[in-house]
């Protein structure tokens, strides 16, 4: 009676016993992780937390929040979803084996990841569509959209964007009113003040394969441009391609809907 009774609590408890793999937990945060928490768990900028020596127990919970949306963050939602309960406990354990960093310590981006295809769209206020307006209150910033023939006509005609897409927006701060606030014209759109900076996305045969599957948008990739058309040091396309993954049935994008509904 005993023994059948420890056995089958033994069994019960098999698949939490069984121990983690640090060297799998190793190898998935070289090719994923590593692009904003450093393949050591130190990260690669103040926005995003250090994971080396942290508690495993801790990060598993946190991953497991992540990915039922319990607790939200765009970006590790849209990472965490991917992960297997097996691979959160695999890169917990690694990055608990890790040494912890000093407060300054900071990794480099991954190379292969952060490089960005995307040139400026010259001339493309006279030959790309505007499709979309939006204001963003708390940044107190308008934003136009715009969209090239390619992604607009497919857009138009039900299809997936096709490689040669571009789609482009202006970034603009607010006119405020004497109170700091945004002033709106006759529609409710903010009068745009000053050009603040240019976010782009643009999709090429052969753009994507050098990215991980976690992180990859088939061949869409990503730029920030400054108001002098240049490309905008510091950006982590990580990031960019970590947060509109989720949008895959939507050609990665957020507006495509406005788009398709363009004249
Ligand atoms: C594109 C960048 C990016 C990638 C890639 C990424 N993370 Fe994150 N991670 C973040 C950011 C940003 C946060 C902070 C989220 C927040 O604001 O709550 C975070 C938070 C976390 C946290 C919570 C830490 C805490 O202190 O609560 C864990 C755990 C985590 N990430 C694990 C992972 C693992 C494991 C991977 C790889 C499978 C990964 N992340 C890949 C950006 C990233
Ligand atoms: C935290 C999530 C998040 C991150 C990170 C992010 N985006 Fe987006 N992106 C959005 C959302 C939401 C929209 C819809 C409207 C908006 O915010 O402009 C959007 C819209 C866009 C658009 C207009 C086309 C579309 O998808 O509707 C472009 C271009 C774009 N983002 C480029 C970028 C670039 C470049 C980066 C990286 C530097 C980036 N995004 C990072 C959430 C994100």
């Amino acid at each position: 009676m005993k023994a059948s009774l420890a056995l089958s609590l033994a069994i019960l408890a098999a698949p939490f016993s069984q121990a983690a793999d640090v060297e799998a937990g190793r190898a998935k945060v070289a090719v994923v992780c590593a692009a904003c928490h450093g393949p050591a768990g130190v990260s690669v900028s103040e926005s995003i937390p250090n994971l080396a020596a942290q508690r495993a127990g801790y990060i598993e919970a946190q991953l497991k929040a992540l990915k039922d949306g319990s607790r939200k963050a765009p970006i590790m939602n849209a990472i965490a979803t991917q992960l297997s309960p097996e691979e959160m406990a695999n890169v917990a354990a690694y990055f608990a084996s890790l040494p912890g960093a000093g407060a300054s310590a900071k990794s480099d981006f991954l190379a292969n990841i952060a490089k960005s295809s995307v040139a400026f769209p010259e001339g493309y206020k006279e030959k790309f569509a505007k499709y979309h307006t939006i204001n963003f209150p708390a940044a107190k910033q308008v934003r136009y959209y715009y969209a090239n023939d390619v992604a607009a006509r497919a857009a138009r005609e039900g299809k997936a964007l096709p490689d040669g897409s571009v789609l482009l927006a202006e970034v603009y701060s607010a006119k405020l009113d004497g109170s700091q606030n945004p002033m709106a014209d006759e529609k409710g759109f903010f009068v745009p003040d000053k050009l603040v900076a240019y976010t782009a996305m643009e999709r090429e045969a052969g753009w994507g394969k050098d990215f991980p599957d976690m992180l990859r948008n088939e061949n869409w990739n990503y730029a920030v441009f400054t108001t002098a058309k240049q490309p905008r040091p510091g950006v982590n396309q990580a990031e960019c391609l970590a947060c509109h993954k989720p949008l895959d049935k939507a050609s990665y994008t957020f507006t495509l809907k406005e788009l398709a509904a363009a004249r």
